[in-house]
């Protein structure tokens, strides 16, 4: 019997390096809790613009139609740069998330006490930081209509629209996550400027309601993005719509030490998609430095979120823990370390700690 079926779009760049690193690790942990998992492998992005001269194909429409899940690399090709927003890498990626329908993006960051060093913010001031954005993945200005140029005008423009049930549904992931964690919202707008905004805050405020358990507070993006630098322990979970929350998560990055740390998961659709935070970073892709744990953490969000698997997540996200704590860095966050790997090892090492029985575990971590 299968338990789940999966789609690996490992797309562009340093995706499909992290990528294969991710499903090591998946497939080794999820033979140990006996949960088989049917894979396809299909193109996204710059890579399926060279091959099948689409940003999405069908083939790889129809491949993720029948999954459960999709674990996807990174999109984007800088050999495509010069193309209007339409036909780029990106759009593939934006069209993949409407026909999944994932409308909760899932973007958590945490500063790891081992990688203190590695984050250009002071200790007293990030040290503790355990945060969940939750951002909203199919309104706003990305998918507002109209849109286009005004040639006639000289002119560009977007629309940014949202309706009360979309932001209704979002905020109720980001109640039931905060009951699972310290219990606060931040809602995030700019509602001193923007009616999308006055109709968000209203609608979060009523949304509440049903969440008597659960703290709220508002901000405005501006100050958000000051107090995520300045005290961003004050977080529990944000919340906040599409454009902000994809500015404001490359800033929460940071406080881990790098990009390349971050994983998502995206839920509340038909298919749940899974993908690390960091984009295809074309300047260092084939050198095989690339840090490979945002894609592995997004494996352990696979694992937690679609496979129900808790203790399956936790093992992938300990051995994370315990490779840092070991002092293994990627390139990215190498710091003062003298032992920097490569992308491929330091999967392989997350691997070897993941596969070790508990017994070898908890000797070896003394606990
Ligand atoms: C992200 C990325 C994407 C986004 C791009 C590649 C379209 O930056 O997942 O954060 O803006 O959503
Ligand atoms: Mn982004």
């Amino acid at each position: 019997m299968t338990d789940m079926k999966l789609t690996i779009l490992p797309g562009d760049g340093v995706g499909t390096e992290v990528t294969a690193e991710a499903m090591r690790v998946l497939t080794v942990v999820s033979k140990i809790y006996g949960m088989t998992i049917e894979t396809s492998e299909a193109l996204i992005g710059g890579a399926a613009i060279r091959e099948a001269n689409s940003p999405l194909p069908e083939a790889t429409i129809e491949a993720f139609k029948g999954a459960d899940a999709v674990l996807l690399g990174a999109v984007g090709d800088p050999a495509f740069d010069d193309l209007l927003p339409e036909h780029r890498p990106e759009i593939g990626l934006l069209r993949m998330r409407q026909h999944l329908g994932g409308f909760a993006n899932l973007r958590p960051a945490r500063a790891f006490d081992s990688l203190i060093d590695s984050s250009p913010l002071r200790r007293e001031i990030f040290e503790g930081t355990d945060l969940l954005i939750v951002r909203e993945l199919l309104g706003g200005l990305y998918f507002g209509e109209p849109r286009g140029f005004d040639d006639a005008t000289s002119s560009a423009f977007n629309t940014m629209r949202y309706s009360v049930k979309e932001v209704e549904r979002v905020a109720r992931v980001a109640f039931e996550s905060a009951r699972g964690r310290k219990k606060k919202v931040t809602s995030v707008d700019k509602a001193n400027v923007l009616e999308t905004s006055r109709l968000w805050r209203r609608t979060v405020s009523e949304v509440a309601a049903d969440y008597p358990d659960v703290e709220l507070d508002h901000l405005f993006v501006d100050a958000c993005a000051m107090h995520l630098v300045t005290n961003p322990t004050r977080f529990d979970v944000i919340l906040t719509e599409n454009l902000f929350g994809d500015i404001l998560s490359d800033e929460a990055a940071v406080l881990t030490g790098s990009l390349g740390m971050l994983a998502s998961a995206t839920i509340g659709g038909k298919v749940d998609l899974y993908e690390p935070v960091h984009g295809s970073a074309p300047d260092i892709a084939g050198k095989g430095i690339a840090n490979p744990i945002g894609a592995i953490a997004s494996a352990a969000m696979l694992l937690r979120h679609t496979g129900k698997n808790e203790e399956a997540a936790t093992r992938i996200e300990t051995a994370i823990d315990r490779a840092l704590a070991e002092g293994y860095r990627t390139a990215d966050i190498a710091g003062s370390s003298s032992k920097i790997v490569s992308t491929s090892e330091m999967g392989e090492i997350i691997l070897g700690y993941s596969a070790e029985s508990d017994t070898a575990k908890q000797s070896a971590t003394g606990k």
